[in-house]
């Protein structure tokens, strides 16, 4: 088994390779893929540090120049780099898109998201490797080994949505992010940056997808018992969108500056939702105090329980009577 999963990890350098030499070295790559990459403001360097390539818009290229330097159709078929349709038919599964390897945390190339550069809806915005012996997303953070030295020297991992996330957060000169990129976030992800820091901020989209998935990845990272702040952006912006927009040193600063704690910025979001009626407001309490009662560390639960009564002007004894009506139904 050992040497079965060295020949995946040998057919996906193979591949990441081949992308890269399509996107800086064809027509059509330098024409569609570069051009696109550049329109977005991506400059070269991040382009190279992260290997994204470009996969061209025929049947099977990849495939045919992955067979003919002498690697296995059965390897990469176990990759889901190449697909047999039906009539027994080889093609690739990433075809005209810009592509971004996924590297685990030693460096090795496991998988792929791939973009599409049609503007079509009905065609999907990004390809994902299946799962593989080499590649299971649940426990994958795209960056990571890009990202680790800066997360620990830092002390503070940046959590963001998708592939172009990492890359403009890089651009901007800030290395220590990763994305969950291809799944919704899991316990297994938080448990990997864990390994580097117990501070995330997270980083997500400013839609009101990015929103909810915010509100549900900050109780997630409370109950691994790692500390959370957030930083939301404006106008639905992602933080891809919102570096291009405001530029590199404007978002920096940015992001510094808009660290805001789980408490108030969950208040901020349930508050804005809940208008002025007053049973919905009477539940955001509860609802952020079930977030507190998700910190395994009592001490900081208390002290988060202290900020809460201050923001929301409820006495502190109100809420600690709650926070231990639902830690007892816990138990
Ligand atoms: P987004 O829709 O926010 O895309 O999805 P994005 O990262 O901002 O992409 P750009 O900027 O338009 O290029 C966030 C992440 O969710 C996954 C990808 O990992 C993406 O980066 N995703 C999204 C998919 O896997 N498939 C999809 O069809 C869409
Ligand atoms: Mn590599
Ligand atoms: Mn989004
Ligand atoms: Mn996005
Ligand atoms: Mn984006």
């Amino acid at each position: 088994a050992q040497n079965a999963k060295e020949s995946l990890y040998i057919v996906s350098q193979f591949a990441a390779s081949f992308f890269v030499k399509q996107l800086w070295e064809t027509d059509e790559g330098r024409g569609i893929g570069l051009s696109y990459f550049k329109e977005r403001g991506f400059r070269e360097d991040i382009l190279k540090k992260f290997e994204v390539g470009y996969s061209p818009d025929v049947w099977d290229a990849m495939t045919q120049s992955a067979i003919s330097s002498g690697h296995k159709l059965e390897f990469l078929e176990q990759t889901g780099l190449s697909i047999k349709n039906d009539n027994g038919k080889i093609y690739d599964r990433f075809r005209g898109r810009v592509m971004f390897p996924i590297h685990n945390f030693t460096g090795r190339v496991i998988g792929f998201g791939g973009r599409t550069l049609k503007t079509d809806k009905n065609v999907p915005k990004y390809v994902n490797s299946p799962e593989s012996e080499i590649y299971h997303k649940s426990n994958v953070l795209y960056g990571l080994f890009h990202a680790k030295k800066a997360i620990r020297d830092l002390d503070n991992c940046y959590l963001a949505e998708g592939y172009a996330d990492v890359l403009s957060v890089h651009q901007a000169g800030i290395e220590n992010v990763v994305a969950s990129s291809g799944t919704s976030l899991t316990v297994e992800q938080i448990k990997l940056i864990g390994r580097f820091t117990q501070n995330v901020t997270i980083l997500f989209d400013g839609d009101a997808a990015g929103i909810k998935a915010s509100l549900r990845g900050l109780d997630m990272i409370l109950e691994e018992g790692l500390n959370v702040k957030i930083v939301s952006f404006p106008d639905g912006h992602d933080p891809d969108s919102y570096m291009h927009h405001v530029g590199a040193g404007a978002f920096k600063t940015y992001i510094e500056d808009n660290r805001k704690d789980f408490i108030l910025y969950k208040a901020n979001v349930l508050l804005k939702e809940a208008g002025t009626d007053p049973i919905k407001r009477a539940g955001i309490i509860r609802d952020i105090v079930e977030s507190i009662a998700k910190i395994p560390d009592q001490i900081k639960a208390s002290v988060f329980i202290r900020e809460c009564s201050s923001l929301l002007e409820i006495e502190e004894r109100v809420l600690l009577s709650e926070l231990n009506k639902i830690r007892s139904a816990k138990s």
